[in-house]
């Protein structure tokens, strides 16, 4: 059996999209749940692949997970949890399993877990994660487990609060380390950390369980470790990224359409450069509306970073906009250099695009014409359907799996608006 998505391009997009909990929040909480051995209750938690694979492993860890029938609210109740190792192929296949790293060494003090997976970005090293966990007092070893990777922690004298210099501001790393430190003896510095609001997101949760924590969203965090969290509830932040994928289909589809639970300040640099380009939006506390895409979009020039800078998740997508400019534009990934993957089956659809060494050169605009295309991971999937929904003609998108693995019921929520999108599944 196999799946993919069928489009049938150039229908105008009107009505409203609800944007859901975000994704790159919403898979550190869920494992974070397992810092406490109480309940914990995640509200507008996305309806994807990853957190039903997280809760299949913390089930296997004796976690009780009731999920409601919309999928939105999870409570998980941790009273009979223990340490397993996690060295089965589910782990392996989520990059997100290094959140179980932080997660089990401060509560056990060890941790043996496949490395993870996840979709291809190009190499993807944690080795500011384990560098860090290293200077809390954790040994560690990589060793082979049949055909996996896998690491062997151990903080033989418990974990200690460090001071830590992240070499760069990663995500993961942030996140990962900060799990860590709650249980720590001591304190934590986290220096030249990540600002991303999905940290602060994580930062909220573990406040809420009783985690003492200060300066999130600066570069410096510091964690007063704490012998025993306890429940709480918590509601996901929406998904920047979601939000950015279809704002940008909007601006050039849009006939009346209103985006909702979206936080305008969490992509600002998406709309000052689609402002910059021509678009036309109103903004409301939580809202965006589009009336009318407008013709005539102006070309700019993109370079990702981290945050508040413009978001690696966004630039293919934001490439598919591009080439509906007139005129030449460029885009620099400066976080992952090799995420240009979908420009290959851009250009299938006559795109005009150049690439490589981190960087793509788009000129416009160009007739999109449907095609069949594969979606290479998950945002370089997001960057094909929008080209489908553009594209005059039928565009086939195979290996959607990366694609449902970060779009909550995208099919439903772009049938709704008037983009003709339908699953296939075939023996
Ligand atoms: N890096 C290292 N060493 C490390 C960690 C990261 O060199 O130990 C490098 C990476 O190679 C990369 C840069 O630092 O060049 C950024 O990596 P970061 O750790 O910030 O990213 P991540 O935590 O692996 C998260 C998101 C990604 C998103 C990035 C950047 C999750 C589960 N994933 O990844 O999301 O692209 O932050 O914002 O939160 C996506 O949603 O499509 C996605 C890939």
């Amino acid at each position: 059996m196999y799946k993919y998505f069928e489009i049938n391009g150039a229908k105008k997009m009107s009505g409203e999209i609800i944007i859901s909990g975000a994704k790159n929040s919403a898979l550190p909480l869920l494992i974070a749940t397992a810092l406490s051995n109480d309940v914990v209750t995640l509200e507008d938690i996305p309806d994807i692949k990853d957190i039903k694979i997280i809760a299949s492993i913390l089930e296997r860890m004796g976690s009780k997970i009731q999920i409601d029938d919309n999928q939105r609210t999870i409570v998980v109740d941790n009273k009979e949890l223990v340490y397993k190792e996690l060295v089965y192929e589910d782990v392996s296949k989520l990059r997100a399993s290094y959140y179980f790293l932080g997660v089990m060494v401060g509560r056990y003090s060890k941790a043996k877990i496949l490395l993870p997976g996840g979709c291809f970005l190009g190499p993807r090293p944690i080795d500011l994660h384990i560098k860090g966990l290293e200077q809390m007092g954790c040994e560690i070893r990589q060793t082979k487990n049949g055909n996996f990777d896998q690491l062997e922690v151990e903080a033989k004298e418990g974990l200690k609060g460090a001071k830590i210099f992240l070499d760069f501001p990663s995500v993961g790393a942030t996140i990962n380390l900060m799990l860590a430190a709650v249980h720590a003896k001591g304190t934590t510095i986290l220096e030249n950390c990540a600002k991303e609001p999905e940290i602060i997101d994580v930062a909220n949760l573990l406040k809420t369980m009783g985690a003492e924590i200060k300066g999130v969203g600066t570069g410096e965090i510091t964690i007063k470790g704490k012998k025993k969290l306890h429940g709480g509830i918590h509601q996901v932040i929406p998904d920047r990224i979601e939000a950015g994928t279809y704002l940008m289909m909007g601006s050039l589809l849009a006939d009346n359409l209103i985006i909702k639970n979206i936080i305008p300040e969490h992509i600002e640099s998406l709309i000052a450069k689609l402002r910059e380009s021509g678009v036309k939006m109103q903004i409301g506390t939580d809202t965006i509306f589009i009336e009318k895409s407008v013709d005539n979009l102006k070309p700019i020039n993109i370079k990702t970073g981290v945050y508040p800078s413009f978001p690696t998740d966004l630039q293919q997508i934001m490439t598919t906009y591009l080439t509906q400019v007139e005129g030449e534009s460029s885009i620099i990934d400066t976080i992952y250099p090799d995420r240009f993957r979908n420009c290959e089956h851009l250009n299938n659809m006559s795109s005009n695009i150049t690439y490589g060494d981190g960087k793509a050169n788009i000129k416009g605009k160009s007739d999109l014409k449907g095609t069949e295309v594969i979606a290479t991971d998950l945002r370089a999937g997001a960057s094909l359907v929008f080209a489908g929904a553009l594209a005059k003609g039928t565009t086939k998108v195979f290996d959607i799996s990366h694609i449902l693995r970060g779009y909550d019921k995208i099919v439903e929520k772009l049938n709704a608006v008037g983009v003709d999108i339908k699953l296939v599944e075939k023996e």
